[in-house]
């Protein structure tokens, strides 16, 4: 069954690009379902309207939690999916385990905001997870969404090369550490070398020497 990832944003065509780029594109329509919601679509307010000014004061515009409500509604009526997350500087900052975790679930709701964010009541009561992709902070949660979905579906089947997610930073095969370096032809350029041992054909060498710049490079 394919996993479904529902997008709610004000800005739903700026994830055309990503939907035409691989891993993204190797499994929408099978391994991965996702679908974008326009919080405008749904909003009891009249004219679009989606946020509003702060109460107590202070600038920007905040998200409305009637807005937010009415869009789980109407796509979920009372069958929300497991995991309803927030996207927010102040969440729980997105690792590789937590994007595993993630990956592992049949539907995920994911919302963005914009200018100050959200109401609080909709992380109270609307959301079971506030996620964060790290200690900054983005105009919107289109980008952060866009690397969550990204994440989320290169972990599905059939999303990359076979083998090529299994050995990459933070995989168990590299004990959660740092990948080791690459390198490509020419094998030299500018006077600048390619480590003799990747050209020696010496299979178990090879191994050794990346197992010891993976643990290098991870500090261990
Ligand atoms: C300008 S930010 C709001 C920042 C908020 N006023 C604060 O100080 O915590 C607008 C929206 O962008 C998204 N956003 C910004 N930075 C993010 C981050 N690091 N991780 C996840 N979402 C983020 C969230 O959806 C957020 O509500």
């Amino acid at each position: 069954m394919a996993v479904r990832l529902d997008v709610f944003t004000q800005i739903p065509h700026a994830f055309a690009w990503l939907t035409e780029q691989r891993p993204l594109a190797a499994v929408l329509g099978t391994e991965l379902e996702l679908r974008l919601f326009n919080y405008r679509d749904t909003t009891p307010l009249r004219a679009g309207q989606v946020d509003d000014e702060p109460y107590g004061g202070g600038a920007g515009m905040v998200l409305r939690v009637d807005v937010v409500a009415a869009a789980l509604d109407a796509v979920y009526g009372d069958e929300r999916p497991g995991r309803v997350i927030a996207l927010t500087p102040q969440g729980r900052q997105l690792d590789q385990p937590l994007v595993e975790e993630l990956a592992s679930e049949q539907a995920l709701a994911l919302l963005s905001s914009r200018f100050e964010g959200f109401d609080e009541r909709i992380l109270e009561h609307l959301c079971t997870d506030a996620i964060s992709i790290g200690p900054y902070v983005l105009s919107g949660g289109e980008l952060p969404a866009m690397v969550l979905v990204d994440a989320i579906s290169r972990r599905l089947p059939g999303a990359l090369t076979e083998g090529s997610g299994e050995r990459e930073s933070f995989s168990a095969e590299l004990e959660g550490g740092l990948e080791y370096p690459h390198y490509t032809r020419p094998p030299v350029f500018r006077g600048w070398e390619v480590p003799g041992v990747l050209l020696s054909g010496d299979h178990g060498r090879i191994e050794r020497w990346r197992r010891e710049q993976s643990r290098a490079r991870s500090g261990r």
